[in-house]
């Protein structure tokens, strides 16, 4: 099975700017484990200091319990594809797979055998003596891919591998990356900045936030069950809002947003200012007169309409002004609510998260 990597402590510091402020985590043998987070969040700079290129000025990282950080980069037996890491444009397919091979000296028969077998694992097979400017950005990608695995690393890293290809495509090859990888049984670290596909691909991932891991866990659960506002505004669509938590006990509470009180279910150790997040698709449109039993009814104005196929997007202002989303699946184009109408919506209290505002926290 795939190693294990694990981080202790992490620390990268780029004059003022902490890029890792104290990364701890362990990924499993075999997993394929995405690091997800914003433009800045220092996805990049873990991956460089697993790859050798950068030195952690603190913390340690450890393959199958042994230092990683101390070895030299080409003695790390790590497989790399980077979002600019082009493949050799001089070198038809076939070479530029075999390139790891012969570098680590492996006998010509075996070589032919290998990089074969590793462009046919990546439907490349038939295109092996093509240069690559006689691809198109997926094949060139597959390459890159290929050239990676040829060498059975002990580790896959990649970095937005896939942030140069058209949207299908992206999503074509996400599934095959999972296949590939699933096969052989590597353990990867994959980087991305976006959620959908994050979500779609990884065995667990780690949210990054500003150079710290914000929550790890499997994306089920950092979806449905994130655990700070942060996880929930950056996972999928989500609607804040600010309010004021009522004083009382018991399973259920109270938000005040406004002149409007929304239900909620309590939260440990929360008490005064608050944020109350829900998703677009916990929300429900509700007619006139008809109540939701157990909901929390509420009132706004349609702002505007977006049309997503599988789903249609309201957005509707609250008395207060703020802005939130109301998603209907399966809509109905004869029962569309045109902008500028009132509507009321109904939101359950199990489907609304609290958390600390900046201030309290
Ligand atoms: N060589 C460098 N010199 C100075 N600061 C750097 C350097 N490389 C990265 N940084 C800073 O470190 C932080 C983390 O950068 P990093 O490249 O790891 O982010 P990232 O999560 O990969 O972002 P992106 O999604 O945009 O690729 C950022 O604030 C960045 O500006
Ligand atoms: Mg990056």
């Amino acid at each position: 099975m795939g190693a294990i990597l694990q981080f202790e402590q992490v620390h990268k510091r780029y004059g003022d700017v902490a890029a890792l402020a104290g990364v701890s985590l362990t990924i499993q043998g075999g997993e394929f484990f995405t690091l997800l987070g914003p433009s800045g969040c220092g996805k990049t700079t873990l991956l460089r200091c697993v790859a050798g290129f950068l030195r952690p000025d603190d913390g340690r990282i450890l393959c199958d319990g042994d230092r990683l950080d101390r070895l030299p980069a080409h003695k790390r037996d790590i497989g790399m594809v980077f979002q600019n890491y082009a493949i050799f444009p001089h070198l038809t397919v076939f070479e530029n797979v075999a390139y790891g091979l012969r570098a680590r000296r492996v006998e010509p028969a075996e070589i032919r055998r290998r990089a074969l077998e590793t462009l046919t694992l990546v439907q490349m097979d038939a295109l092996a003596d093509r240069r690559p400017d006689q691809l198109s950005g997926g094949q060139q990608q597959r390459v890159a891919l290929a050239r990676a695995m040829a060498i059975r690393p002990r580790l896959l890293l990649m970095d937005e591998p896939l942030s140069n290809l058209d949207a299908k495509l992206r999503v074509e090859m996400r599934t095959e990356i999972r296949r590939l990888q699933r096969e052989l049984g590597i353990t990867t670290v994959y980087v991305t900045h976006d959620q959908e596909e994050a979500l779609a691909i990884s065995e667990r991932l780690a949210v990054m936030n500003a150079g710290r891991v914000e929550q790890v866990g499997f994306p089920w659960d950092v979806y449905q069950a994130p655990q700070s506002a942060f996880v929930a505004q950056f996972i999928g669509t989500s609607n804040t809002l600010k309010g004021t938590l009522a004083p009382g006990g018991g399973e259920w509470a109270a938000v005040r947003i406004g002149d409007w009180t929304l239900g909620t279910r309590r939260t440990e150790g929360l008490a005064g200012s608050v944020l109350a997040v829900f998703r677009p698709e916990a929300l429900g449109l509700v007619a006139d007169g008809r109540e939701t039993a157990g909901a929390t009814i509420g009132e706004a104005a349609v702002v505007s309409r977006e049309f997503l196929g599988a789903v249609l997007r309201y957005r509707l202002r609250l008395d207060d002004g703020s802005l939130i989303h109301l998603d209907e699946h399966k809509p109905n184009a004869a029962r569309l609510v045109p902008e500028g109408a009132r509507v009321r919506f109904a939101v359950r209290p199990e489907d609304v998260m609290l958390f600390p505002t900046k201030e309290s926290s």
